[in-house]
């Protein structure tokens, strides 16, 4: 039986499994870090959430609010369990507090191969913005 709860800082290992499973490219040393997510946790909670099938975490979404935007983060999905709607769940679930926060805008970056994460997107209503480039600007590679 699956069930969706918000993740706690026990679940921070089983986490960090699905986004390297995932190959989500995450920042161990920087923003991903325990400490970190930890930190964001305790400002944050119920943006962290984590679908389970029985104890096992099988999928995990990361909700931030900028003020502005709401952002959809580090969404993966174990691949024994992909395909049943997970990722649909957790991105409702986290729209929803992120709406509570406010948000009425929401944002993902996702990278231009990653065609399933795009098709889950477009069918939750997100729009592609082609004519848009994402720039940044970093404090070192592992911020
Ligand atoms: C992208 C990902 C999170 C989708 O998780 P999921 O639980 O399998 O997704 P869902 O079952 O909710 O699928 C919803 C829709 O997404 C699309 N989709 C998901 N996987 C797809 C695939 N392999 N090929 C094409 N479309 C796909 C489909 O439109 C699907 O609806 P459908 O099953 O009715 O056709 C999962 O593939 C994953 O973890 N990938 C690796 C990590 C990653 O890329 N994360 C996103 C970073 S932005």
């Amino acid at each position: 039986m699956t069930r969706i709860r918000e993740l706690t800082i026990g679940d921070y290992d089983d986490m960090v499994r699905l986004w390297e499973r995932g190959r989500i490219p995450f920042k161990p040393k920087g923003r991903d870090s325990r400490e970190e997510i930890r930190r964001q946790m305790r400002k944050n909670a119920e943006l962290f959430l984590g679908v389970f099938d029985e104890r096992l975490l099988v999928g995990v979404v990361v909700g931030s609010h900028d003020g502005r935007k709401g952002w959809i983060n580090r969404l993966a999905v174990s691949r024994e369990c992909r395909r049943k709607g997970i990722a649909q769940l957790l991105l409702a679930c986290v729209e929803k507090a992120l709406r509570k926060r406010g948000a009425r805008i929401f944002c993902a970056l996702v990278e231009e191969s990653n065609l399933e994460s795009i098709n889950l997107f477009r069918k939750q209503g997100y729009l592609i913005h082609r004519d848009i480039l994402y720039l940044s600007k970093r404090e070192g590679e592992d911020v």
